[in-house]
């Protein structure tokens, strides 16, 4: 595999390894949210500045990425940016509020206001692509940086329902009653995702990771009429630069085959099931990612972060064993807020030690 910017080796670097099904040079490990509220160096640098506007400042955006790499030695950097920062770069009214998550100023119930998502224009996310560029010049060869999109499904909950939801109730509502509306937008949000993730892969981009995190909620059945179409037009178009995909999605269990069909290279696994059942549910055709239980981070108790860490690191073992083609270590959702710095450094040193 040669990188598009010629001067990285993808196949020294442990995280592309195990996705692939090479033999990494040791476990590789990364953690979703490892950016953000659980440094105190993000908190300073963020004190005074709105997310969103943090999210299109190069030079912060770079720094912020840089911050869990350099204080954890994690295997990966993951793009400090958002889910919604294409759509607001397409000119889409909305706001990310402190302790809530993205917010719509006027949500999209009617083909009216389907009609009225602009697409996006890769000039627009100069600022993502400029900082891609900063980020790799810093960044170790071994490690990647992982750039990201929110799934058409995920990107339509909020739109549609305006904002964080328990139920989404408009958008199954949309979904079941208005089939052709629905396909209309996912349509639209599938080209906006598609041209955000080339706009990262054009910049260097080492993998990527479509977050679908809100698909849970929905059946099997109802994943793979209303969801899967558009997530594997995703998937597909962004097919040719060789670099791993990877999809996840909280509480998925039961629709990780679906999710995996859709295109994916390695598919990521919350805490609910054990790294094992979910590579034989995906017929152990794709790398895992997970799964630690956030909440582990929170035990402040050593011999409990030992016994979880090995509990996955084992599961992950048995996973390869049977023929899945790697593991790369994370949580199963995002690190929490209140997470103390020092212990996320802690299970990264054991991650790496075992
Ligand atoms: O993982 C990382 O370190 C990279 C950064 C990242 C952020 N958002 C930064 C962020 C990533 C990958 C995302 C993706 C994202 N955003 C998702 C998918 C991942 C997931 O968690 O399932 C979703 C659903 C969103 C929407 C969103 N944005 C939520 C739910 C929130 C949290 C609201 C809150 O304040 O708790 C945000 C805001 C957000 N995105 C923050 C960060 C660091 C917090 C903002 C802050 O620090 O003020």
């Amino acid at each position: 595999m040669t990188s598009i910017r010629g001067r990285r080796s993808p196949g020294r670097m442990p995280l592309i390894a195990a996705a692939t099904g090479g033999t990494p040079s040791r476990r590789p490990v990364w953690f979703m949210r490892q950016a953000g509220r659980s440094l105190p160096e993000y908190r300073e640098i963020r004190a005074g500045r709105g997310m969103l506007e943090s999210c299109f400042d190069p030079e912060l955006v770079a720094e912020i990425t840089m911050q869990p790499v350099r204080r954890h030695d994690t295997d990966a950097a993951i793009l400090f940016s958002d889910i919604v920062v294409p759509l607001r770069a397409a000119g889409i009214d909305l706001d990310i509020v402190a302790g809530t998550g993205p917010v719509i100023a006027s949500p999209i119930r009617t083909a009216r206001d389907v009609a009225s998502i602009p697409r996006l224009d890769p000039a627009s996310v100069g600022a993502v692509t400029a900082a891609i560029g900063m980020i790799l010049g810093e960044l170790a060869d071994e490690k990647s940086l992982i750039g990201f999109a929110g799934a058409p499904f995920t990107l339509a909950s909020y739109l549609i329902e305006g904002g964080p939801s328990r139920t989404y109730e408009h958008t199954k509502a949309m979904m079941l009653a208005e089939p052709e509306l629905w396909h209309s937008l996912m349509g639209r949000l599938t080209d906006i995702t598609i041209a955000f993730l080339r706009a990262q892969l054009d910049a260097g981009v080492d993998a990527v990771q479509l977050f679908d995190s809100w698909a849970g909620t929905l059946s099997k059945a109802a994943y793979e009429e209303f969801v899967a179409p558009h997530s594997s037009r995703v998937m597909a178009e962004v097919a040719e630069y060789g670099v791993p995909r990877i999809h996840f999605g909280v509480g998925t269990g039961e629709i990780l085959g679906s999710m995996t069909d859709v295109g994916a290279d390695v598919i990521g696994v919350d805490w609910r099931i054990p790294l094992d059942e979910a590579a034989a549910r995906v017929g152990h055709r794709v790398a895992v990612q997970g799964n630690l239980d956030p909440t582990v981070l929170l035990a402040g108790d050593d011999a409990v972060l030992e016994r979880e860490i090995d509990r996955v690191v084992a599961a992950g073992r048995r996973a390869v064993d049977a023929g899945a083609p790697g593991h790369i270590f994370n949580l199963g959702h995002g690190v929490l807020p209140n997470t103390d710095a020092g212990v996320v450094t802690r299970a990264v040193e054991l991650i790496h030690s075992l």
